[in-house]
């Protein structure tokens, strides 16, 4: 009776030990996910430069798109979206509303549709068209590149998002996507988006290294 019962227990401290196992393990990933390059982890001081240039290098082009007008048109640092490659106000006096929606008669969707409207200066479209929320405006007008990579790192700024999670939103998001298809007279974001993927990749995987 005695001896079951010690063995169970003996059992149970084992699971529990599995269990703060794992939760190192799991702890341990994060970290490696974007640990920073000078860890104990991190490679010899000659390669340790180049693998943080490759870094910043990649992060430079994730930066670029960023700041493309088809991308900062929907992430403007005021509280109305922008339009054209000069990134004008929008016309009729949109502005992003309690949700991000718009307000009252001028909400996003009386106009934008799930995808573009064919033919010049008609609405452009794609799944979920609307601005970031007041709450959490998630502004890449006007923020430098180093300002950038720190927000977009910050969970408190980015939405909540892991960088997987964010890589995910940047390889397949709509909104995204719809960069690289902006409708008749935009152009599409100068880098391919297979490139901003790459690159994406590259940032993360070399840990998320920001510039000054
Ligand atoms: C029609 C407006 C619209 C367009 C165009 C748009 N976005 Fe966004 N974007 C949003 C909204 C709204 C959110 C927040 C939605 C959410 O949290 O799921 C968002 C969230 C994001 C996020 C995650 C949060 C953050 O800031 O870290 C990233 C990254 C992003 N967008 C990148 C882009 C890129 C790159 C492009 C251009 C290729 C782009 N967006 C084009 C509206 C837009
Ligand atoms: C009254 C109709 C209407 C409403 C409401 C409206 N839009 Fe637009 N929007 C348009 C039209 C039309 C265009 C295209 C203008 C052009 O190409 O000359 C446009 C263009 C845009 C562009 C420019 C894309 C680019 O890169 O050039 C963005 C971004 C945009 N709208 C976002 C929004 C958001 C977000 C909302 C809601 C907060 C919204 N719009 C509400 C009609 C509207």
């Amino acid at each position: 009776m005695r001896a079951t019962f010690s063995r169970s227990r003996a059992l149970v401290n084992f699971a529990a030990a599995l269990v703060n196992f794992a939760a190192a393990l799991g702890l341990a990933l994060v970290l490696i996910q974007c640990s920073t390059t000078d860890s104990d982890a991190a490679p010899p001081a000659g390669e340790r430069k180049a693998s943080s240039e490759a870094t910043l290098a990649a992060w430079e082009t994730v930066y670029t798109v960023l700041q493309h007008p088809r991308c900062m048109n929907c992430h403007p640092a005021g509280d109305a979206p922008l339009q054209g490659n000069q990134s004008r106000a929008h016309a009729q006096n949109v502005t992003r509303g309690p949700d991000g929606n718009g307000m009252f008669a001028m909400r996003c969707n009386t106009c934008h549709q799930e995808s573009n409207v064919a033919g010049p200066n008609m609405p452009p479209g794609a799944p979920h068209w609307k601005l970031p929320e007041p709450k959490m405006p998630l502004v890449f007008e006007g923020r430098s590149s180093g300002e950038l990579c720190r927000q977009m790192l910050d969970p408190a700024q980015n939405g909540g998002r892991t960088p997987e999670q964010l890589f995910e939103h940047l390889a397949h998001d709509p909104l995204v996507l719809w960069g690289w298809n902006p409708g008749d007279g935009r152009d599409p974001v100068s880098t391919p988006h297979a490139e901003l993927v790459r690159a994406a990749r590259a940032w993360i995987d070399g840990g998320c290294g920001c510039p000054d």
